[in-house]
Protein backbone atom coordinates (compact mmCIF):
# COMPACT_ATOMS: atom_id res chain seq x y z
CA UNK A 1 0.00 0.00 0.00
CA UNK A 2 1.49 3.04 -0.62
CA UNK A 3 1.09 6.37 1.20
CA UNK A 4 0.67 9.23 -1.29
CA UNK A 5 0.11 13.30 0.31
CA UNK A 6 -0.21 15.27 -3.18
CA UNK A 7 -2.92 15.19 -5.42
CA UNK A 8 -0.20 15.29 -7.97
CA UNK A 9 1.25 12.14 -7.16
CA UNK A 10 -1.84 10.65 -6.87
CA UNK A 11 -2.84 11.79 -10.63
CA UNK A 12 -0.11 9.97 -11.78
CA UNK A 13 -1.21 6.72 -10.45
CA UNK A 14 -5.02 7.33 -11.42
CA UNK A 15 -4.24 8.49 -15.02
CA UNK A 16 -2.23 5.28 -15.60
CA UNK A 17 -5.05 2.75 -13.84
CA UNK A 18 -7.94 4.91 -15.95
CA UNK A 19 -5.46 4.35 -18.98
CA UNK A 20 -5.56 0.36 -18.43
CA UNK A 21 -9.15 0.07 -17.97
CA UNK A 22 -9.14 -0.10 -14.59
CA UNK A 23 -12.07 0.99 -12.27
CA UNK A 24 -10.78 2.78 -9.00
CA UNK A 25 -13.45 2.60 -5.70
CA UNK A 26 -12.57 5.10 -3.04
CA UNK A 27 -13.74 5.14 0.94
CA UNK A 28 -13.49 8.35 2.25
CA UNK A 29 -12.74 8.39 6.14
CA UNK A 30 -11.24 10.80 8.64
CA UNK A 31 -9.03 7.74 10.45
CA UNK A 32 -9.39 6.09 13.62
CA UNK A 33 -10.74 2.73 11.17
CA UNK A 34 -12.70 0.50 13.02
CA UNK A 35 -14.57 -2.59 11.28
CA UNK A 36 -17.35 -0.18 9.93
CA UNK A 37 -14.99 1.27 7.97
CA UNK A 38 -13.14 -2.02 6.90
CA UNK A 39 -16.25 -3.81 5.60
CA UNK A 40 -16.41 -0.49 2.94
CA UNK A 41 -13.07 -1.25 2.16
CA UNK A 42 -13.71 -5.14 1.76
CA UNK A 43 -16.71 -4.10 -0.39
CA UNK A 44 -14.56 -2.06 -2.77
CA UNK A 45 -11.79 -4.93 -2.94
CA UNK A 46 -14.57 -6.94 -4.17
CA UNK A 47 -16.57 -4.85 -6.62
CA UNK A 48 -13.26 -2.90 -8.29
CA UNK A 49 -9.97 -3.14 -9.66
CA UNK A 50 -8.28 -0.39 -7.38
CA UNK A 51 -8.66 0.73 -3.86
CA UNK A 52 -7.94 4.11 -2.41
CA UNK A 53 -8.73 5.17 1.27
CA UNK A 54 -8.53 8.76 2.10
CA UNK A 55 -7.71 9.97 5.49
CA UNK A 56 -8.30 13.24 6.02
CA UNK A 57 -9.74 14.90 9.55
CA UNK A 58 -11.78 17.63 7.71
CA UNK A 59 -11.79 20.94 9.71
CA UNK A 60 -14.44 22.60 8.08
CA UNK A 61 -17.33 19.91 9.26
CA UNK A 62 -16.72 19.97 12.51
CA UNK A 63 -18.89 22.99 14.23
CA UNK A 64 -16.93 22.66 17.48
CA UNK A 65 -13.40 23.47 18.29
CA UNK A 66 -12.67 21.13 20.75
CA UNK A 67 -14.73 18.27 19.33
CA UNK A 68 -11.83 18.38 16.15
CA UNK A 69 -9.07 18.98 18.90
CA UNK A 70 -10.08 15.80 20.16
CA UNK A 71 -10.88 13.57 17.43
CA UNK A 72 -8.57 10.57 17.35
CA UNK A 73 -5.72 10.44 14.66
CA UNK A 74 -4.19 7.52 14.06
CA UNK A 75 -2.53 7.12 11.05
CA UNK A 76 -0.06 4.41 11.72
CA UNK A 77 -2.49 1.94 13.62
CA UNK A 78 -4.69 2.95 10.67
CA UNK A 79 -2.25 1.70 8.06
CA UNK A 80 -1.73 -1.63 10.17
CA UNK A 81 -5.46 -1.81 10.11
CA UNK A 82 -5.23 -1.86 6.19
CA UNK A 83 -2.46 -3.80 5.63
CA UNK A 84 -4.62 -7.43 5.14
CA UNK A 85 -6.78 -5.83 2.64
CA UNK A 86 -4.00 -5.04 0.14
CA UNK A 87 -5.44 -1.63 -0.48
CA UNK A 88 -3.26 0.44 -3.59
CA UNK A 89 -3.28 3.88 -1.86
CA UNK A 90 -3.64 5.16 1.74
CA UNK A 91 -4.35 9.21 0.12
CA UNK A 92 -3.35 11.05 3.63
CA UNK A 93 -3.52 14.75 1.60
CA UNK A 94 -1.73 17.36 3.15
CA UNK A 95 -4.38 19.88 4.00
CA UNK A 96 -3.09 22.77 1.53
CA UNK A 97 -4.12 19.40 -1.34
CA UNK A 98 -7.54 20.39 0.22
CA UNK A 99 -7.60 23.62 1.32
CA UNK A 100 -5.07 25.56 -0.70
CA UNK A 101 -4.64 29.05 0.79
CA UNK A 102 -7.35 31.56 -1.12
CA UNK A 103 -9.97 28.63 -1.55
CA UNK A 104 -13.16 30.11 -1.43
CA UNK A 105 -16.01 27.64 -2.48
CA UNK A 106 -18.39 25.49 -0.41
CA UNK A 107 -20.96 22.59 -1.65
CA UNK A 108 -23.68 23.05 -0.04
CA UNK A 109 -27.05 20.77 -0.80
CA UNK A 110 -30.21 21.80 0.40
CA UNK A 111 -33.15 18.96 1.38
CA UNK A 112 -31.62 16.39 2.88
CA UNK A 113 -28.95 18.39 4.66
CA UNK A 114 -32.07 20.24 6.60
CA UNK A 115 -32.94 18.87 10.19
CA UNK A 116 -31.34 16.09 12.09
CA UNK A 117 -27.46 16.79 12.60
CA UNK A 118 -28.06 19.55 10.33
CA UNK A 119 -29.77 21.05 12.07
CA UNK A 120 -27.77 20.05 15.40
CA UNK A 121 -24.60 20.90 13.80
CA UNK A 122 -24.84 23.80 12.00
CA UNK A 123 -22.25 24.26 8.79
CA UNK A 124 -21.58 20.06 9.18
CA UNK A 125 -22.77 18.93 5.81
CA UNK A 126 -21.34 21.97 3.88
CA UNK A 127 -17.85 20.62 5.47
CA UNK A 128 -18.93 17.34 4.79
CA UNK A 129 -20.55 17.79 0.87
CA UNK A 130 -17.27 19.97 0.41
CA UNK A 131 -14.63 17.56 1.37
CA UNK A 132 -16.07 14.70 -0.52
CA UNK A 133 -17.10 16.62 -3.69
CA UNK A 134 -12.60 17.26 -3.80
CA UNK A 135 -11.72 13.56 -2.54
CA UNK A 136 -13.94 11.89 -5.25
CA UNK A 137 -12.69 14.47 -7.78
CA UNK A 138 -8.88 14.19 -6.63
CA UNK A 139 -9.08 10.10 -6.76
CA UNK A 140 -11.16 9.81 -10.13
CA UNK A 141 -13.46 7.65 -8.06
CA UNK A 142 -15.48 5.34 -10.31
CA UNK A 143 -17.45 4.23 -7.13
CA UNK A 144 -17.53 5.23 -3.52
CA UNK A 145 -18.53 3.67 -0.44
CA UNK A 146 -19.97 4.98 2.39
CA UNK A 147 -21.46 3.51 6.27
CA UNK A 148 -25.69 4.13 6.74
CA UNK A 149 -24.63 4.62 9.63
CA UNK A 150 -24.37 8.10 8.83
CA UNK A 151 -27.13 7.78 7.22
CA UNK A 152 -27.88 11.68 6.32
CA UNK A 153 -24.42 12.51 5.16
CA UNK A 154 -24.97 9.17 3.01
CA UNK A 155 -28.04 10.57 1.14
CA UNK A 156 -25.99 14.12 1.01
CA UNK A 157 -23.47 12.70 -0.57
CA UNK A 158 -25.23 11.07 -3.19
CA UNK A 159 -27.65 13.87 -3.87
CA UNK A 160 -24.22 15.71 -4.30
CA UNK A 161 -22.86 13.19 -7.14
CA UNK A 162 -25.80 13.41 -8.81
CA UNK A 163 -26.06 17.46 -8.69
CA UNK A 164 -22.77 18.04 -9.87
CA UNK A 165 -22.40 14.88 -12.69
CA UNK A 166 -19.70 13.26 -11.00
CA UNK A 167 -18.93 9.78 -12.47
CA UNK A 168 -18.53 8.05 -9.08
CA UNK A 169 -21.36 5.96 -8.19
CA UNK A 170 -22.57 6.00 -4.21
CA UNK A 171 -22.55 2.99 -2.32
CA UNK A 172 -24.33 2.83 1.08
CA UNK A 173 -22.97 -0.42 3.16
CA UNK A 174 -24.49 -1.33 6.10
CA UNK A 175 -24.03 -0.36 9.90
CA UNK A 176 -21.49 -2.52 11.72
CA UNK A 177 -22.10 -3.14 14.92
CA UNK A 178 -20.39 -4.44 18.59
CA UNK A 179 -21.89 -7.84 19.95
CA UNK A 180 -24.10 -5.42 22.10
CA UNK A 181 -25.56 -3.67 19.51
CA UNK A 182 -23.24 -0.33 20.15
CA UNK A 183 -22.97 0.96 16.33
CA UNK A 184 -19.22 0.89 15.53
CA UNK A 185 -17.99 4.71 15.53
CA UNK A 186 -14.80 6.38 15.71
CA UNK A 187 -16.07 8.37 18.98
CA UNK A 188 -17.14 5.25 21.25
CA UNK A 189 -13.15 5.52 21.32
CA UNK A 190 -13.76 8.78 23.82
CA UNK A 191 -16.43 6.85 25.81
CA UNK A 192 -15.74 6.18 29.51
CA UNK A 193 -15.65 2.45 30.84
CA UNK A 194 -19.37 3.24 32.62
CA UNK A 195 -20.72 5.05 29.55
CA UNK A 196 -19.74 2.40 27.31
CA UNK A 197 -21.65 -0.54 28.91
CA UNK A 198 -24.66 2.10 28.88
CA UNK A 199 -24.02 3.11 25.48
CA UNK A 200 -25.94 0.08 23.65
CA UNK A 201 -29.22 1.50 25.05
CA UNK A 202 -29.46 3.98 22.36
CA UNK A 203 -29.76 0.91 19.85
CA UNK A 204 -32.31 -0.98 22.24
CA UNK A 205 -34.58 1.97 22.30
CA UNK A 206 -34.07 2.14 18.30
CA UNK A 207 -35.34 -1.47 17.80
CA UNK A 208 -38.31 -1.24 20.65
CA UNK A 209 -39.42 2.05 19.01
CA UNK A 210 -39.59 -0.36 15.63
CA UNK A 211 -41.60 -3.19 17.43
CA UNK A 212 -43.49 -0.40 18.27
CA UNK A 213 -44.15 0.77 15.11
CA UNK A 214 -44.78 -2.62 13.49
CA UNK A 215 -47.54 -2.45 16.01
CA UNK A 216 -49.48 0.43 14.28
CA UNK A 217 -48.31 3.08 17.65
CA UNK A 218 -46.88 6.41 16.29
CA UNK A 219 -43.78 7.71 16.99
CA UNK A 220 -45.45 10.24 19.27
CA UNK A 221 -47.09 7.86 21.25
CA UNK A 222 -43.63 6.25 22.01
CA UNK A 223 -41.06 8.61 22.59
CA UNK A 224 -42.37 9.46 26.13
CA UNK A 225 -41.05 5.75 27.22
CA UNK A 226 -38.14 6.37 24.59
CA UNK A 227 -36.84 9.42 26.94
CA UNK A 228 -37.95 8.17 29.75
CA UNK A 229 -35.63 5.18 29.26
CA UNK A 230 -32.55 7.12 28.08
CA UNK A 231 -32.69 9.56 31.12
CA UNK A 232 -32.97 6.14 33.65
CA UNK A 233 -29.96 5.33 31.89
CA UNK A 234 -27.92 7.94 32.32
CA UNK A 235 -28.22 9.86 28.92
CA UNK A 236 -27.72 13.71 28.49
CA UNK A 237 -29.25 15.98 25.89
CA UNK A 238 -30.99 14.14 23.38
CA UNK A 239 -30.56 16.16 19.97
CA UNK A 240 -32.88 14.23 18.03
CA UNK A 241 -35.23 11.20 18.29
CA UNK A 242 -37.10 11.13 14.60
CA UNK A 243 -38.66 9.38 12.19
CA UNK A 244 -38.32 10.37 8.58
CA UNK A 245 -38.49 9.31 4.88
CA UNK A 246 -35.96 7.03 4.05
CA UNK A 247 -35.37 8.33 0.36
CA UNK A 248 -35.79 11.50 0.98
CA UNK A 249 -35.66 11.79 4.70
CA UNK A 250 -39.18 13.88 5.46
CA UNK A 251 -40.63 13.62 8.68
CA UNK A 252 -43.30 11.25 9.69
CA UNK A 253 -44.97 10.01 12.18
CA UNK A 254 -45.39 6.51 11.36
CA UNK A 255 -43.83 4.20 8.65
CA UNK A 256 -46.42 5.05 5.64
CA UNK A 257 -43.80 3.80 3.58
CA UNK A 258 -40.17 3.06 3.95
CA UNK A 259 -38.48 5.00 6.91
CA UNK A 260 -35.69 5.19 8.77
CA UNK A 261 -35.47 5.71 12.63
CA UNK A 262 -32.65 8.36 13.66
CA UNK A 263 -31.18 9.53 17.25
CA UNK A 264 -28.23 11.63 18.55
CA UNK A 265 -27.82 11.92 22.16
CA UNK A 266 -24.98 12.31 24.37
CA UNK A 267 -23.07 10.24 26.99
CA UNK A 268 -20.13 11.17 28.92
CA UNK A 269 -19.80 14.15 26.57
CA UNK A 270 -19.92 12.20 23.02
CA UNK A 271 -22.71 12.70 21.01
CA UNK A 272 -23.44 9.35 19.56
CA UNK A 273 -26.17 8.87 16.24
CA UNK A 274 -27.44 5.71 14.92
CA UNK A 275 -30.22 4.63 12.78
CA UNK A 276 -32.41 1.53 11.90
CA UNK A 277 -34.77 0.63 9.00
CA UNK A 278 -38.39 0.95 9.53
CA UNK A 279 -39.79 -0.93 6.91
CA UNK A 280 -43.55 0.51 5.84
CA UNK A 281 -46.61 -0.60 8.25
O1 LIG B 1 -17.81 9.92 7.52
C1 LIG B 1 -16.69 10.47 7.59
O2 LIG B 1 -15.72 9.92 8.13
C2 LIG B 1 -16.51 11.86 7.02
O3 LIG B 1 -17.66 12.63 7.19
C3 LIG B 1 -16.08 11.86 5.53
C4 LIG B 1 -17.14 11.25 4.64
C5 LIG B 1 -14.78 11.09 5.38
C6 LIG B 1 -15.83 13.30 5.07
O4 LIG B 1 -14.86 13.93 5.81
Amino acid sequence: MKIIRTKAALRTLTDEWSRAGQTIGVVPTMGALHAGHLSLVGEAKAKTDRVIVTLFVNPRQFNNPEDLANYPRTEDSDSVKLAPFAVDVLYVPDPDQIYPDGFSTSVSVSGVSEGLCGAARPGHFDGVATVVSKLLLQTAADEAYFGEKDYQQLQVVTRLAQDLDLKTRITGCPTVREPDGLAMSSRNLRLGEEARKIAPVVYHVLTDIAEGLARGASLSELLPDARQTLDKAGFGTLDYLELRSAQDLEPMDSAVRPARLFIAVWLDGVRLIDNIPIPSA
